[in-house]
C-alpha cells in the first residue's frame, strides 16, 4: 500500500510539474500504459491472499482515478490554452476585402454560341443537343442523303463503322428533333454543336462547329427564313450588315441557297478580306424538303419550314478578326487573354 501511495504521488508531482500535453500524453503512458506503474500494481493482486485482493484493488482503483482525473483535468486546460491561442492569432477580419483570383476569360467560341443562344431564346426557340457519335440514318438518311448519294462527297467523314459517324453537321439534329416530337407540333430550335470532317488546314479543322438553325410550322415561307437570317446576321456582325441570298444545292432543302453576306471589313466595297467581291460566303439554307418532313413524320401537306446552318468558328474569326482556325484549338492563354471582357 505504500508503493501505491508511492506510485500516486510520483505520478501527482510529475502532472504538476508538467508543461505542455506532450509531457501529459508520456506520464499517462507511463503509469496507465499496458506497461504502466498503475498497471503493474494491480497485476501484483496475484500475489495476495483472497482477503487482500479487494483492499488493495479498491485502493489501486481510487488511486488511479485521482490521477487521471488530475490529468485529465489538467489536459484539458492545455487544450483550451491552445484554442484560446489559435482564435487570437487566426482572427479573421470579416470586413477586410477578400484576396483577388485571377479570372479566366471566356472562350471567342463560347462568347459566339452565348451570344447565338440569347438571340433565338429571345425569339421563342430551344437550343437542343443531339450525339456527336451519329449514326449514318440521322445524318444522311433522314436527311434525303441516301447511301451512295453523290452530295455524301462534300462532307468527307470520319467512319466508326459502316452505320457509326463523327457527325459531319449538326442538320443530323434536325432529324432528331423532328422524330422526337411524337405529337408532331410547331418546332423552333437552334443546335450549336460540335462537327467532324477530315479535313485540317489554316481554314479546316478535323474538329468545329456549327450552328443548325430549324423551324416547321405551318405557312412557313421564304419571308420568313429571310427576315430570320437578317436579325442573325445584323446581331453578330452589325446593323448595317446585307444579306444575299444565291441559289445552291442541298439535298435537305428544296429551294437551297448560300447566304453572303457583305463585307463588314469593306463595308462592301472589296479588300482582301472578301477576296474583293465585297461579300463572305456564311450560311447554307433553305426551305425544308418535303421528304424530310414526312420522312420524319411531318405532312408536307400540312406543314412547311426553313433551316439554316453556319458554321461558328468562321463567325468567331470574322468577328474578332481571328485568321488561322487552329489558334481557337490551341488553348493558347496568351490567345484566349485577349478576349477578355469586364462585362461577363
Ligand atoms: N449542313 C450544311 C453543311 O454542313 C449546312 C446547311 C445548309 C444546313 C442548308 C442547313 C441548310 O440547315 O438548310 O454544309
Amino acid at each position: 500500500m505504500d508503493k501505491v501511495e508511492e506510485v500516486k504521488q510520483n505520478a501527482l508531482q510529475e502532472i504538476e510539474q508538467a508543461n505542455d500535453v506532450a509531457t501529459l500524453e508520456a506520464i499517462k503512458v507511463k503509469y496507465f500504459g499496458k506497461k504502466g506503474e498503475l498497471t503493474a500494481l494491480l497485476k501484483m493482486m496475484g500475489t495476495l491472499s483472497a482477503e487482500e485482493k479487494p483492499k488493495f484493488g479498491a485502493i489501486v482503483n481510487s488511486a488511479k482515478e485521482e490521477v487521471s482525473e488530475v490529468l485529465n483535468k489538467k489536459m484539458d486546460a492545455f487544450a483550451k490554452a491552445e484554442m484560446d491561442k489559435k482564435l487570437q492569432t487566426e482572427k479573421i477580419d470579416v470586413t477586410l476585402p477578400g484576396s483577388k483570383i485571377i479570372r479566366g476569360s471566356k472562350h471567342p467560341l463560347t462568347r459566339v454560341i452565348e451570344e447565338i443562344e440569347d438571340l433565338f431564346v429571345s425569339m421563342g426557340y430551344d437550343v437542343v443537343a443531339g450525339p456527336e457519335l451519329e449514326t449514318d440514318e440521322y445524318c444522311f438518311e433522314r436527311l434525303n442523303l441516301p447511301k451512295g448519294h453523290p452530295a455524301r462527297d462534300m462532307q468527307d467523314s470520319f467512319y466508326i463503322t459502316p452505320e457509326y459517324l463523327l457527325r459531319t453537321q449538326t442538320s443530323a439534329v434536325q432529324a432528331r428533333a423532328m422524330m422526337a416530337n411524337k405529337e408532331k407540333t410547331p418546332l423552333r430550335i437552334i443546335v450549336p454543336g460540335k462537327t467532324y470532317r477530315r479535313e485540317d488546314d489554316a481554314t479546316h479543322s478535323h474538329q468545329f462547329n456549327q450552328v443548325e438553325g430549324l423551324v416547321v410550322d405551318k405557312n412557313i415561307s421564304f419571308a420568313d427564313l429571310k427576315g430570320t437570317l437578317e436579325i442573325f446576321m445584323k446581331h453578330m456582325l452589325g446593323e448595317d450588315t446585307k444579306l444575299r441570298f444565291r441559289p445552291s444545292y442541298f439535298p435537305f432543302t428544296e429551294p437551297s441557297y448560300e447566304v453572303d453576306v457583305s463585307c463588314f471589313k469593306c463595308g462592301g466595297k472589296g479588300c482582301n478580306l472578301c477576296k474583293h467581291t465585297g461579300w463572305i460566303e456564311l450560311l447554307g439554307a433553305g426551305i425544308v424538303h418535303p421528304n424530310v418532313l414526312s420522312m420524319n413524320g411531318y405532312d408536307p401537306n400540312e406543314y412547311s419550314g426553313f433551316a439554316f446552318g453556319t458554321g461558328l468558328d468562321r463567325l468567331a474569326m470574322f468577328k474578332y478578326g481571328i485568321t488561322d482556325i487552329r489558334l481557337l484549338y490551341e488553348n493558347d492563354v496568351r490567345f484566349l487573354k485577349q478576349f477578355d471582357r469586364k462585362d461577363d
